[in-house]
């Protein structure tokens, strides 16, 4: 086991924690992506993967925690770019399932560390007993997934300390942004060929920035709402829904607030009756085919007196939305709204006074199943 770390890189600087530089670095990470994997506007990456990926008529993306959440949001960038269908499944869960593996399938895994015993253990089946194309995308060179798999792309975000995961979530959907994009273009996929990557890569980078600068505000919607509540919830449709997901995990795991995501609609299908007076319920709106249909959930919420906090993207915002974030392709936009996220859960934790990067109970890889 063997972790390649630039001292330099790794060194916190000025920053009081490790997340704190890691969240802030993510403008840089995007636009080190695009350098490495764009050029000319067109993804670079290996051609016999990129033929791999194209001969899938099935595509299973393998992760655990945050990666899975990076392979929730990419089973709909293959989808929509490529027109692939996708299956994202929890590593743990798969190990030991008995799927029925179809000709054609390929695997892609997940992996920050590239050291996660349980998608190992999934890889290792999908090597030795269904016979399938593998691709792991991993933060760490030449770790043991990536040297176990046919193919390894790496994540260039740099070494990633913090036990809570951000710069590798970003840097994954990324990745798998232009995965889709060098397929769905061979593939004459509409999607694919119009997107201007290099324009959207950029934009995603000012607006994260955007948001990274945006600091003292959402401490203080942390303060206000998050120091001392319980419980909270995020909620959202769609990719809001991944993200909430996402960012719920980061909040729970660092602050101890028991927080969950739920998809907006599925709410009052049970979980509404948590909801109390002061609930926090965070909303993400993001996607404009979607963004009535959360409103009016948020509005159940607040009708039975939860604390509502919404986070909107710019043309479609509205009077009353206390974080609003700027626009970029709304499949893009995970990409900028989970940093509001990750911020809160950063401020929520130093607000309860634990230990931010070094959260109890959980290590930066898990090597056992
Ligand atoms: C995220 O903040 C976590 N600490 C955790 O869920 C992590 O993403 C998971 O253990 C998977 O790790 P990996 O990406 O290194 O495989």
């Amino acid at each position: 086991f063997k972790v390649n770390i630039d001292p330099a890189a790794a060194d916190k600087g000025a920053y009081p924690y490790y997340m704190l530089k890691e969240i802030d670095e993510q403008p840089a990470v995007m636009r080190r992506i695009q350098g490495k994997y764009l050029d000319n506007n067109e993804p670079k990456f290996d051609a016999k993967l990129i033929k791999q990926l194209t001969d899938a008529t099935k595509l299973y993306i393998v992760g655990a925690g945050t990666s899975y959440h990076a392979g929730l949001v990419g089973k709909k960038l293959f989808e929509k770019l490529a027109k692939t269908p996708t299956e994202v499944v929890v590593a743990s869960e798969f190990a030991y399932d008995d799927p029925i593996i179809e000709d054609g399938a390929m695997f892609i895994f997940l992996s920050q560390s590239g050291e996660t015993a349980d998608s190992r253990q999934v890889l290792v089946r999908a090597t030795n007993e269904w016979k399938v194309p593998t691709l792991t995308i991993t933060n760490v060179d030449n770790s043991t997934l990536a040297r176990e798999a046919d193919n390894a792309v790496t994540l260039e975000a740099g070494p990633e300390i913090a036990v809570a995961s951000t710069k590798a979530y970003t840097a994954q959907i990324a990745v798998e942004v232009l995965l889709a994009t060098a397929v769905g273009r061979i593939k004459d996929i509409t999607a694919a060929k119009e997107i201007d990557l290099n324009e959207q890569f950029s934009q995603t980078a000012n607006a994260m920035q955007v948001v990274v600068d945006e600091k003292d505000q959402i401490q203080k919607i942390a303060e206000d709402n998050l120091a001392k509540t319980r419980n909270a919830f995020y909620i959202g449709r769609g990719l809001d829904y991944n993200v909430a997901l996402e960012a719920s995990l980061k909040l729970k795991e660092i602050s101890y607030i028991q927080a969950e995501g739920f998809a907006a609609g599925e709410l009052k299908h049970g979980t509404i009756a948590l909801i109390e007076k002061g609930t926090p319920v965070i909303g993400i709106i993001t996607q404009a085919a979607t963004a009535d249909n959360t409103r009016s959930n948020l509005q159940e919420v607040l009708s039975r007196g939860a604390n509502v906090i919404n986070i909107v993207r710019e043309g479609l915002a509205k009077d009353g939305d206390q974080i609003i974030i700027p626009s970029v392709d709304e499949i893009m936009m995970p990409l900028v709204s989970v940093v509001v996220g990750q911020l809160m859960a950063y401020y929520a934790t130093l607000l309860r006074g634990y230990n931010v990067d070094q959260p109890r109970n959980l290590a930066k890889s898990v090597t056992v199943e």
